[in-house]
């Protein structure tokens, strides 16, 4: 029997970019399906298809074990959705946003008021609830509009980017909320571009560029295929790094990405720590002199990066699409993005990456990694 959210070969075209290049998921009831990608990857279209806001040309989806094509009008009963654009009335008060979504669920009068209460509250919302939403921030209405995508709890929740332009606090805050939901029996799928929310919330992934799946599976299962270790090392003195880089280069798995304001090299290696003992018995045989050095889990970004190529947030931080024709170029979609500068233990997409040097994986496609 499929799962609670199921779709086979969904195809979606827009002129000539294909949004949705056939895709797969079985997401079995009361779990949680996250699908991880870069900008543009098809996330949104993915959950438009499957909340019936838009159709696929070709292609077949169940949700809640209704068809979303034929079944349209069902399908919204059973479901909640939280867009990636926050959705609220401007004019009402955040509380009476919260009330008219309770009121549109035919919950009663007195019900529909304390769950607005109650979630105002979770959202750290209470004091600014009798405002009226045009005059919150950004990551207010953010919180809003989840907060009203939680007034009732449907079998089927879709969350498309929840915790873009959430603060840590309330990031944290919205994962317990999702914890608990699914803990009720919820089946959710989640669309992100942090790792590190797939890697805590979903209970399997799947990763999309292009349109397509490129991997699944959970975020172990997908960790231990980018080849088992990661071997991160950092290089006292900057000159030493291209001797360092050839080490790593002929003992690891691949490519040694540098963040180069950080003097930190990392490759991914299988071999443990009779492998970290070579390399550091190599590097003491040149006297090249580190500050640290260890053995790690690969991180989901270590395993985007060995997928495809480039960095989950390679795009993103260059400005460009990603190597689908410019099919998202100068997008300005007025999302909030936290600033994200380069951070240790990524790769610095400044520096001669995988994605840049043409030595990436090939993917599965024959289309070789990176935004060349
Ligand atoms: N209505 C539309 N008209 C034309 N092109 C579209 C439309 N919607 C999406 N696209 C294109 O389809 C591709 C997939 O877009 P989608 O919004 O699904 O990506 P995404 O993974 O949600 O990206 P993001 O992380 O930026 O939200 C992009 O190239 C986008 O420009
Ligand atoms: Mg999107």
């Amino acid at each position: 029997m499929p799962g609670a959210i199921y779709a086979e070969g969904l195809v979606k075209t827009f002129g000539d970019v294909r949004a949705l290049d056939g895709v797969d998921f079985d997401v079995p009831e009361g779990t949680v399906l996250g699908l991880l990608g870069p900008n543009g990857a098809g996330k949104t279209t993915a959950v438009r298809v499957l909340t019936t806001l838009l159709r696929a040309d070709s292609g077949r989806a169940e949700v809640a074990g209704l068809d979303v094509a034929t079944q349209p009008n069902e399908v919204r009963r059973a479901i909640g959705l939280s867009g990636q654009f926050a959705a609220v009335d401007d004019y009402l008060t955040g509380r009476e946003n919260l009330q008219m979504v309770g009121q549109l669920y035919q919950l009663p009068a007195r019900e529909a008021k304390a769950r607005a209460g109650d979630l105002l509250e979770r959202f750290n919302l209470a004091d600014a609830g009798d405002r009226t939403a045009r005059t919150y921030s950004g990551g207010m209405r953010r919180r809003l509009d989840l907060a009203a995508s939680l007034v009732v709890s449907p079998p089927v929740m879709f969350m498309d980017e929840p915790t873009t332009g959430l603060d840590p606090h309330n990031r944290q805050a919205l994962w317990e909320l999702i914890k608990e939901l699914v803990a009720g029996g919820t089946t959710l799928l989640l669309t992100t571009q942090y790792l590190e929310e797939a890697d805590h919330l979903a209970d399997t992934i799947a990763v999309v560029d292009h349109g397509q799946v490129i991997a699944r599976g959970t975020s172990d299962e997908l960790k231990t295929r980018s080849g088992g270790d990661v071997i991160e090392l950092v290089v006292h003195d900057r000159e030493r790094i291209p001797e360092a880089q050839d080490i790593l280069r002929r003992l690891g798995e691949g490519e040694p990405g540098l963040v180069a304001h950080t003097r930190r090299l990392t490759v991914p290696a299988t071999g443990g720590a009779k492998l970290l003992a070579e390399v550091i018995r190599e590097l003491d045989g040149r006297a090249i002199e580190i500050d640290d050095i260890g053995l790690r889990r690969p991180t989901l970004d270590d395993v985007f990066i060995s997928l495809t190529g480039h960095s989950a947030e390679f795009d993103e931080l260059n400005g460009a699409g990603n190597g689908n024709g410019g099919r998202d170029g100068g997008r300005d979609d007025g999302r909030e993005k936290p600033p994200r500068g380069p951070d240790p233990g990524r790769p610095d997409p400044g520096s001669p990456g995988p994605g840049r040097t043409g030595e990436g994986p090939v993917r599965d496609d024959g289309r070789e990694g990176g935004a060349a």
